[in-house]
C-alpha cells in the first residue's frame, strides 16, 4: 500500500491498482488481507451486473453491488462499477419481447440511472457498456458496423436464432447520456472490451465507437474511458509499445485508458512460464503507469483457484495457497521503480 502511495505522489493522482471481489468468494480472510495490503481498488466480479441488480423490470437490488463497495471501503480501497450494459448475465426478463424503442427510451435509461445513482458518486469509473464490438470486424468499419458485427442482442443481425432489435447506436447513446447525468463529476464512463489494445481492427472499432459517443451522445472526452480487459496468455498479448501507442491516442483526445480485467493464462499451468508471465504483467503495468491518462489497473481474480479461468490456468497473481507468484513480485518491483 505504501508503494502505491509513493506512486500516487509521483503520478500526481491515485493509482487505482486492484482486483475483483464478490461476497460469495471463498476465503474472505485471504481477500481481506491481500486487499488491505497489496491492492487499493475493488471491482465486483459479478455483483453489479444486470442479472444481480434488476432481477425484475423496474426493481433495483443493489445488495450485492453495495456489499462489494462496502468491502472496498472497509479495506480503505476505492471502487469501480462493472457494468451497466452487457449482452451476457442479463436478467431473465431480457430481451424478452421488448421493442427497440422501449429498450432505448425506457429500459436502458431506467437501469443505468438506478444503478449509477444507487451506487453513489464516489465510483471511480463505470463500464457503461461491455463488449459491444464484434470479433469479426475489419479496419475502416463505421462505429455502427463495428457494433452490428457483434451478433448478440440488441444489434445482432439475423443469425437464424433471432433478429436485430436495434439498428443504430441509440442504445449506446442512451446508456452514456444517462450515465453522465447520474455519475459523479470525477467518474469516468467507459466502453470496455477484450482482445484490444494494439493496432488491431477491434481496437480501431472501439475508438470509432468512442468517437461516436462523443459526437452523437455529446459526452466530453474528458469523461470518457476505454477499458482494455486484457484476458491474455503467455502466447497472446499486446506489446508494451503497442499498448502505450494506443493509450497515447486516447490521451491526445483527452480520454482515459484503463486495464480492467488482466489475467495471463499459462499454456499448461507449468511454473516454467511463470517468469514469462511476470514479465508480461510488468509490461502491462508499465504501459499504464507511464501513461498520463491511465490510473486504473485491475487484475481479474486475485488467486488461481478463485479465477474464472480455473486453477490450472494459473492466470492470477497469487497461487492457490495464497502465495505471491513471480508476477506479484515483478509488479511490486515495477511499482517501486516508478
Ligand atoms: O450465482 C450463481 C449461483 O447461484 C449458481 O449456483 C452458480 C452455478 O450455476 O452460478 C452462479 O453464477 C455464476 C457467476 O459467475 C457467479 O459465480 C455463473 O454461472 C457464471 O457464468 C459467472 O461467470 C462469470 C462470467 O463473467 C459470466 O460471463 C465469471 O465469474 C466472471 O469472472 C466473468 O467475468 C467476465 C466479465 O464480467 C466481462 N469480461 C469477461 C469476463 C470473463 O468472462
Amino acid at each position: 500500500r505504501s508503494t502505491l502511495q509513493q506512486v500516487a505522489a509521483r503520478k500526481g493522482s491515485t493509482f487505482h491498482f486492484g482486483s475483483t471481489y464478490d461476497t460469495y468468494d471463498s476465503d474472505a480472510s485471504f481477500l481481506s488481507s491481500v486487499f488491505s495490503t497489496y491492492f487499493n481498488h475493488v471491482v465486483a466480479e459479478n455483483g453489479c451486473k444486470w442479472d444481480a441488480t434488476e432481477p425484475t423490470r423496474g426493481t433495483s437490488d443493489l445488495t450485492e453491488c453495495q456489499a462489494v463497495q462496502s468491502f472496498a471501503t472497509k479495506n480503505g480501497a476505492t471502487f469501480r462499477g462493472h457494468n451497466t450494459f452487457w449482452h451476457s448475465q442479463t436478467p431473465s426478463w431480457l430481451p424478452g419481447s421488448i421493442t427497440a424503442s422501449d429498450l432505448v427510451n425506457n429500459v436502458i435509461p431506467q437501469h443505468v440511472q438506478q444503478e449509477i445513482q444507487g451506487m453513489g458518486t464516489s465510483v471511480t469509473s463505470w463500464d457503461v457498456v461491455n463488449e459491444i464490438v464484434g470479433d469479426g470486424v475489419s479496419n475502416g468499419m463505421s462505429a455502427l458496423q463495428c457494433v452490428q458485427n457483434k451478433k448478440v442482442w440488441p444489434t445482432q443481425t439475423s443469425d437464424g436464432s433471432s433478429t436485430t432489435l436495434v439498428t443504430d447506436l441509440s442504445f449506446v447513446h442512451a446508456a452514456f447520456t444517462t450515465a453522465l447525468k447520474y455519475a459523479g463529476n470525477d467518474t469516468r464512463l467507459a466502453i470496455n472490451d477484450y482482445n484490444t489494445g494494439g493496432s488491431d481492427a477491434k481496437t480501431a472499432c472501439v475508438l470509432a465507437v468512442l468517437a461516436d459517443i462523443n459526437a452523437n451522445a455529446g459526452i466530453p472526452y474528458n469523461r470518457l474511458a476505454v477499458g482494455f480487459q486484457s484476458h491474455i496468455s503467455t502466447s497472446s498479448f499486446i506489446s508494451k509499445s503497442a499498448l502505450s501507442a494506443t493509450f497515447a491516442k486516447l490521451a491526445a483526445l483527452g480520454a482515459t485508458a484503463m486495464i480492467t480485467e488482466l489475467d495471463i493464462q499459462l499454456p499448461s499451468g507449468t511454473s516454467a512460464y511463470e517468469r514469462y508471465q511476470a514479465a508480461i504483467w510488468g509490461d502491462y503495468l508499465d504501459a499504464c503507469l507511464y501513461a498520463s491518462n491511465c490510473n486504473e489497473f485491475i487484475n481479474w481474480d486475485a488467486r488461481d483457484d478463485l479465477s474464472w479461468l480455473g486453477t490450472s490456468a494459473a492466470g492470477t497473481l497469487f497461487d492457490s495457497s495464497g502465495n505471491p507468484k513471480p508476477a506479484a513480485y515483478e509488479v511490486a518491483a515495477r511499482l517501486q521503480r516508478y
